[in-house]
């Protein structure tokens, strides 16, 4: 029998009308996290990500170069999957809404169950359009008649569509996420969604008409609409896992939602809505991300502050990109990353830091012992480590690892094994070998806590430690 616990996680599915950047690079990162974690801990874990593709960014993006969407994005998705590679992101699943064959069936029958429930009706809709969102906005949330994100005004459209009757999932919402039956972390965001409910909730558009929305999935019975986003896109989370043509990893779902704070509503209230209306299980958990922004301004093209993932990449290595984002952006809160400040902590943290406690320790056990020194239970994996990952405390978590390091250093400052092995007492050089023994199991714990957070200087590190041999210099000065 199968006893393991199964752990679903997904990342939002990204807009492809833009080259990957920091942010996109940053969510994927702690879902592949949470996934290596659990599949360490003996879960059978599952990660999902994948792209946004039916919007008319994409249509435009692709016309923009002369090319047909379809061309378009087979360039753009390679990019999204050449950077999870660079960055060794271990999703099991890359799902894209223009697949006809994984997403379109379940999208059908995601459109076709809210038809059965009763939830979906025609109306004429007059709305204040923003190309920038792909979505209707009201006028609170406009400033002096500007979308403040993308400082242009909205298109005012009178348009017939299809409306899902959110407003009569709204109280069992609000009840589910304030009683904890949803989860949403941190509880800053499920106070904010819980305000946001409980200042009325209105009944959602969920097609345009195809004159509008040239590209996407149409709507059943009705080819003169578009699905809009919500069912074509939310329901990723499950036509990934066969719902619609098989259901063959369905047993997956509920799963956990790692995203930003953009698309909290979606996640936190249209999602469930839908997914109360389609008879199915609401998320396990909704885990909201800080922000990554850049002297003091959310990143964009035009302000020129955008840190391209590839760049650090290229300038630190795999995981120490690994490292910075992890260690470096606060979990929940905004963090502002600059050129300056990645390099301080890379030089503080890895180079002098875990870099020069690796060659110091493997630099004494190679010289002052036989051979390899044998692993005793005593020194473990720190606890705090798992602990804060349990509650997506990732960088304190990181923290946890870096206090470790701090104490070994100063365990060789105070004891000084590399004296002591010298001495003519025996006594004395027999307690530093000792300390040096401690120092290298020290090592292999560490590498057992970085394993979730940078697999590949994890196992670098291991290696060292089993085969008794100093490893190459894994973090360089810059
Ligand atoms: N396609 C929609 C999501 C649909 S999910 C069913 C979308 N795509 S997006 O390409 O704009 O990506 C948004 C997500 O990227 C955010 O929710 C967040 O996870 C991530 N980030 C984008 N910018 C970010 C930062 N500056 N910092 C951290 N993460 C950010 O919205």
């Amino acid at each position: 029998m199968n006893n393991r616990q199964t752990f679903f996680v997904t990342s939002p599915i990204f807009y492809p009308n833009a080259q990957p950047h920091l942010g996109h690079a940053y969510t994927t990162l702690l879902c592949d996290v949470l996934a290596r974690h659990h599949r360490l801990v003996g879960d059978e874990a599952y990660f999902l990500t994948g792209t946004d593709e039916h919007t008319e960014k994409v249509v435009q993006a692709a016309k923009a170069q002369g090319q047909k969407p379809e061309e378009y994005l087979e360039e753009i998705v390679a990019r999204f999957k050449n950077l999870y590679q660079k960055l060794d992101i271990s999703y099991d699943q890359f799902i894209r809404t223009s697949d006809q064959k994984i997403h379109l069936p379940g999208a059908i029958e995601m459109w076709n169950r809210l038809v059965t429930a009763g939830d979906l009706y025609k109306s004429s809709y007059i709305g204040l359009y923003c190309v920038g969102h792909e979505a209707f906005m009201t006028e609170k949330e406009l400033v002096d008649g500007l979308c403040p994100d993308h400082g242009m005004a909205p298109e005012k459209v009178t348009e017939v569509n299809w409306f899902f009757r959110l407003s009569k999932y709204a109280s069992q919402i609000e009840k589910f996420i304030a009683d904890g039956t949803l989860p949403i972390i941190p509880e800053s965001r499920k106070k904010e969604i819980l305000s946001f409910i409980r200042s009325g909730v209105q009944d959602v558009s969920f097609s345009r008409p195809k004159e509008k929305m040239t590209w996407g999935i149409p709507v059943p019975n009705d080819p003169g609409q578009t699905m809009y986003i919500w069912v074509d896109a939310l329901t990723n989370y499950i036509t990934a896992l066969g719902f619609g043509r098989g259901e063959e990893l369905m047993r997956f779902w509920p799963g956990m939602h790692v995203i930003g704070k953009d698309i909290l509503r979606f996640h936190t209230v249209f999602w469930p809505a839908m997914l109360l209306s389609a008879n199915l299980p609401l998320p396990k958990m909704v885990f909201v991300h800080g922000t990554i922004i850049s002297n003091g301004k959310k990143m964009s093209k035009t302000l020129g502050n955008v840190i391209n993932p590839y760049e650090l990449i290229k300038k630190y290595g795999t995981d120490a990109t690994r490292y910075l984002l992890l260690r470096h952006v606060h979990s929940t809160e905004d963090t502002d990353v600059t050129w300056e400040k990645l390099d301080e902590w890379y030089t503080a943290n890895l180079t002098n830091g875990l870099g020069n406690l690796i060659a110091r320790v493997m630099q004494m056990a190679t010289t002052y012992l036989q051979g390899p020194v044998e692993m005793t239970p005593e020194t473990q994996s720190d606890t705090d480590v798992a602990a804060h990952l349990e509650k997506f405390e990732f960088n304190h978590a990181m923290d946890s690892i870096w206090e470790r390091i701090g104490h070994d250093d100063a365990l060789i400052a105070i004891e000084k094994p590399f004296a002591g092995v010298k001495s003519d007492e025996e006594n004395v050089r027999d307690e530093a070998l000792l300390i040096i023994k401690k120092l290298v199991r020290e090592l292999h714990a560490i590498a057992t806590d970085l394993e979730p957070f940078m697999p590949s200087t994890s196992a670098q590190i291991k290696e060292a430690v089993l085969a008794h041999k100093k490893p190459e210099n894994l973090f360089p000065r810059i």
